[in-house]
């Protein structure tokens, strides 16, 4: 019984690995590299001990993915493979439109084609758009403002609809808030590609002095400093929400949100402070014009996921600032490219 991952060696994707390896689930890995680099499967095998089969490949390639399932007896599927950047979604909306639905599209079919109907989906707590009101419910309005987030609300209703047409399918669809943070041991986290566009890590590279200081993106919200307040999450707690989703979806048919977030909302300046406590660094910033698109206040009323998957998120922002320090300490410039790859991990043909 294997689960296969798409999208295994990115940031969200690599903590679950960790921690469905640590569970004792057999493993098979799909990653593209498009935003993520080799380096990380070993670091995931250094730290849990485990072997696992990984497949360089793309959910585009449609014989890839077929021979996937052809090799091995999948049971389920975690789907992370997906592109993410808001900003870029703006201006390539076609590259997100294929790439994101295209693939899922390819994956679904080629669970049914084997009878694998029991999917674990990443969606985004960006599907509700701007919230009509905090906290935020499962059954609240969608309405994703960008192309990203589009895509995550088309999969979404794709997935509802597959449902509909063959009640076999079993579906989370878990709605993150904001990830931050990096497993304990500091051997993976966050490593974004370029000048960061999330806060956390431009934070952590302010910290480590490879950015000049934080631009803070308005302080004249409806928020009690002003600044823009998010709920928070650390990655681990996420990952292991993943794990509750999969023994929910092994175990019923049906399709169900999940937010995935703690409950609580921080604002930008509340961020700055809990990290400069937590590193012992000083963060400058300076105030700047809103980023367009961005929303007052965006967290998540948790208590669907608490009750239905019996999870909670467990780590405080002390835990995620420090881990997210000790990761960007201890990888001032993230995954280096290892010379010997990933010799220790199975690599198919
Ligand atoms: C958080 C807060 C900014 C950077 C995004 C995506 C969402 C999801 C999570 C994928 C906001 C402020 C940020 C900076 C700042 N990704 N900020 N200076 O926008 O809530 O969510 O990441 O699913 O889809 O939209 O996260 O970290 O970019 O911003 O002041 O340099 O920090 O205005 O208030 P966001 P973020």
């Amino acid at each position: 019984m294997a689960i296969l991952i798409t999208g295994g060696a990115g940031y969200i994707g690599s903590h679950t690995c960790v921690e469905l390896l640590n569970a004792g689930y057999e493993l098979v890995v799909l990653d593209n590299f498009s935003n993520s680099k080799p380096e990380v499967l070993r670091r995931i095998k250094e730290i849990t001990g485990k072997d696992f089969t990984f497949y360089e490949s793309d959910l585009l390639n449609v014989d890839a993915i077929e021979s996937i399932f052809s090799q091995h007896d999948i049971n389920a599927v975690i789907h992370f493979a997906g592109y993410k950047a808001v900003g870029e979604s703006v201006s390539e909306p076609l590259k997100y439109y294929h790439n994101n639905i295209t693939g899922t599209l390819n994956l679904c079919d080629a669970m049914s084609r084997h009878g694998v109907y029991d999917l674990v989906f990443s969606s985004s707590a960006t599907v509700y758009g701007v919230p009509k009101q905090v906290p935020i419910t499962e059954d609240s309005p969608l309405g994703a403002t960008n192309p990203y987030g589009r895509t995550k609300q088309m999969i979404e209703e794709i997935l509802r609809d597959l449902h509909v047409s063959d009640n076999r399918w079993s579906v989370a669809l878990l709605r993150y808030f904001n990830p931050i943070g990096a497993h304990e041991s500091g051997k993976i986290g966050e490593d974004p590609n370029g000048i960061p566009n999330n806060l956390m890590p431009y934070i952590s590279q302010v910290a480590a002095g490879k950015l000049e200081q934080l631009n803070v993106f308005g302080d004249d919200y409806e928020t009690l400093d002003g600044t823009g307040v998010r709920d928070y999450i650390h990655v681990v707690d996420l990952a292991k929400g993943h794990l509750k989703a999969l023994e929910s979806v092994l175990l019923t048919t049906g399709v169900d949100a999940y937010n995935l977030g703690t409950g609580f909302g921080h604002s930008v300046l509340e961020m700055v402070d809990a990290f400069e406590q937590a590193s012992g660094q000083k963060i400058p910033f300076v105030i700047k014009e809103r980023r367009p698109g961005d929303v007052d206040s965006c967290f998540a009323d948790t208590r669907k996921a608490n009750q239905k998957l019996n999870w909670a998120a467990e780590k405080t922002l002390t835990n995620m600032c420090k881990d997210a320090w000790n990761w960007q300490s201890n990888n001032p410039t993230g995954y280096t490219e290892a010379n010997d790859l990933v010799t220790s991990i199975q690599i198919a043909p």
